[in-house]
């Protein structure tokens, strides 16, 4: 029988929609807008809660889409036969418009049509919701799907574990939902094997949420303003059911990426699944991620980290094909113009891509063989198979390898990682950097490393060349910094022209080419200000203040530490200029 590709999916599934009436509307970033909650854009819904809530969407009260999105909380299952990181949810909304009726029709007809997934009646299984304390049975979708033909024994009321759909947060618009299974035709494990059974027989294909409640933080129920129809169809997943796949990895989309890595690394997919499978979804995820016009890079906190991890497993992976990290671009490359069509943003986005892959496998490649070579010498002299927390905090601390990859060594060589004694060393790490932190910026040093400390540093030469450029009223406003950037905001009037971030970044640039050793000095807060050094949180301080100075560019007081000579700093980049609330700038900058 002749299969279903991603592309014939994705367009059957809006061109139905759009005959009954829906806007299709394109995918919205993969970072979510308006929910600081979450990292990533987990459904389709997500974009669209204000607009369940009841705000009027500009396209009107009937969508569909095809929505990038990103679930990680199974990350560590990604190698398996039907794990992913990221998917593509087709979705078709009524914002107050129709409701069951129609939401089922229009699904049965989907399924069913000849014209459309032809899929034999006598293939399919629903569930419904079989009610609890605060919400009824739902028995009008039951009975709508009775009156489409399917009979009883297709039918089965299911608890809120199963049909009753929520954000993972549990708050937010809500409401049960009625579920579309395909059988696989495998026999019946028991009994009473039916579509909340996990032996494999019946398999989820899309899901109706009927969001009529708003779930609040305590978890108490209340109608919302309308009646709203929410509905989920994972492509990859629809894709390997209905072709009757064994993976999910085997539909279309991985075809080409299946190929060039056999290619590239001379191996058989078959003889290395878990490999290869772990590669082609981070470095699809990855992509994707890069791709979204967020600049969200490889970083050590938030959608970062997640991107960071993906890269460095499917680098880990690549090596056990013997491949390494200039594999990435050419996979990821395999990946763009697999979804240029439907994604153009991709394409758009191919240098920051590519670049960003690049930067962060070399960082990685040094990681990997100072912290591999470092794990090894742990074990070597290793009583027992438990690699202590302070051992896995020292690989983490020293060569920023991260916990899941000595997990993952641990692992290969039979061996367990005390990973609370990894979390209490960590602990005890941060409140050690606040205390040096104390009485130096708010926000300041991060993590205490030496990394963190250059760009501390690099706060002070900020200060003093805006100062320059824009008067002695400029004062710094906040300051964040990481072991990869600094975010540094300060007061001015008006967004930065680029001749003036040009002038910003020569003017730091050449204090670090100079040269210039930054010295300390310990005085009364009197005298330091006496001397002109320049104090952002004045109150903080004590009688005797520390004031570091940069040769006679920058004078300010602070708790340090700092590096010793400004050349140590590399080369200053502005990588962003923004606003950041009324009157107050923003400067993200990296040194490379
Ligand atoms: N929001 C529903 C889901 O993700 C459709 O399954």
């Amino acid at each position: 029988m002749k299969k279903l590709t991603s592309k014939e999916l994705r367009n059957f599934y809006l061109d139905f929609f759009k005959k009954h009436n829906h806007k299709i509307i394109p995918s919205a970033s993969i970072v979510p807008e308006n929910d600081p909650t979450v990292l990533f854009t987990t459904a389709g819904m997500h974009p669209l809660v204000p607009y369940l809530l009841g705000e009027n969407h500009p396209e009107g009260k009937r969508l569909c889409d095809v929505q990038k999105c990103i679930r990680t909380s199974d990350i560590d299952e990604v190698g398996d036969s039907s794990h992913l990181t990221f998917f593509e949810m087709l979705g078709n909304w009524s914002l107050g418009d129709y409701f069951k009726k129609d939401a089922i029709e229009m699904s049965y007809e989907f399924l069913t049509s000849p014209e459309y997934l032809n899929i034999p009646k006598e293939k399919l299984y629903f569930t419904c919701f079989a009610g609890d304390d605060n919400t009824p049975k739902d028995e009008e979708s039951y009975n709508i799907w009775r009156s489409l033909g399917v009979s009883e024994d297709h039918l089965f009321y299911l608890p809120k574990e199963n049909n009753f759909w929520i954000l993972g947060s549990g708050i937010g618009p809500c409401g049960p939902d009625t579920e579309m299974f395909y059988d696989t035709g495998k026999a019946k494990c028991c009994e009473d094997c039916n579509p909340a059974c996990d032996c494999g027989k019946y398999l989820e294909i899309w899901n109706d949420v009927f969001m009529e409640y708003y779930r609040d933080e305590k978890g108490n129920l209340t109608n919302l303003k309308q009646q709203n129809v929410d509905t989920g169809m994972g492509l990859e997943r629809t894709l390997t059911v209905l072709n009757g796949y064994d993976s999910v990895y085997d539909i279309d989309i991985f075809e080409n990426l299946k190929k060039k890595l056999e290619e590239l690394s001379n191996k058989s997919y078959t003889d290395n699944l878990k490999s290869f499978r772990i590669i082609m979804d981070h470095v699809r995820t990855a992509t994707f991620i890069l791709g979204d016009n967020h600049g969200i890079v490889p970083s050590n906190v938030g959608a970062g980290y997640v991107l960071r991890r993906l890269i460095r497993r499917a680098i880990r992976h690549l090596r056990k094909l013997d491949l390494y990290e200039d594999s990435l671009l050419k996979l990821s490359e395999i990946v763009i113009n697999e979804y240029k069509e439907v994604y153009g943003e991709l394409e758009i986005n191919k240098k920051f891509i590519m670049d960003e892959l690049e930067k962060e496998g070399i960082k990685f490649g040094k990681t990997l063989k100072d912290g591999e070579r470092l794990f090894y010498k742990v074990i070597k002299h290793l009583e027992g198979d438990i690699i202590s927390g302070e051992d896995a905090f020292k690989l983490f601390d020293t060569f920023g390898f991260p916990l899941e990859m000595t997990e993952e060594l641990a692992k290969e060589n039979n061996l367990k990682v005390d990973v609370k004694g990894f979390e209490e060393k960590f602990r005890e790490h941060q409140e050690k950097s606040r205390t040096i932190d104390a009485g130096s910026f708010k926000g300041g040093l991060a993590d205490g490393s030496y990394e963190s400390t250059k760009y501390h540093t690099l706060a002070h030469i900020m200060l003093a060349s805006l100062q320059k450029m824009f008067g002695n009223d400029i004062i710094q406003k906040g300051c964040n910094i990481t072991s990869e950037r600094i975010r540094f905001d300060f007061n001015l009037d008006h967004k930065m022209t680029d001749e003036e971030k040009e002038t910003l970044t020569k003017m730091v640039n050449s204090v670090i080419n100079e040269g210039i050793p930054v010295t300390l000095e310990e005085m009364s807060y009197e005298d330091a200000k006496k001397s002109g050094a320049h104090g952002t949180f004045e109150n903080k301080y004590g009688s005797i203040v520390k004031v570091y100075s940069i040769g006679d560019y920058s004078k300010e007081i602070c708790g340090g530490p700092h590096v010793k000579n400004t050349n140590e700093l590399g080369k200053f980049k502005i990588v962003k200029e923004e606003s950041s609330s009324a009157g107050v700038r923003r400067i993200k900058g990296i040194l490379e």
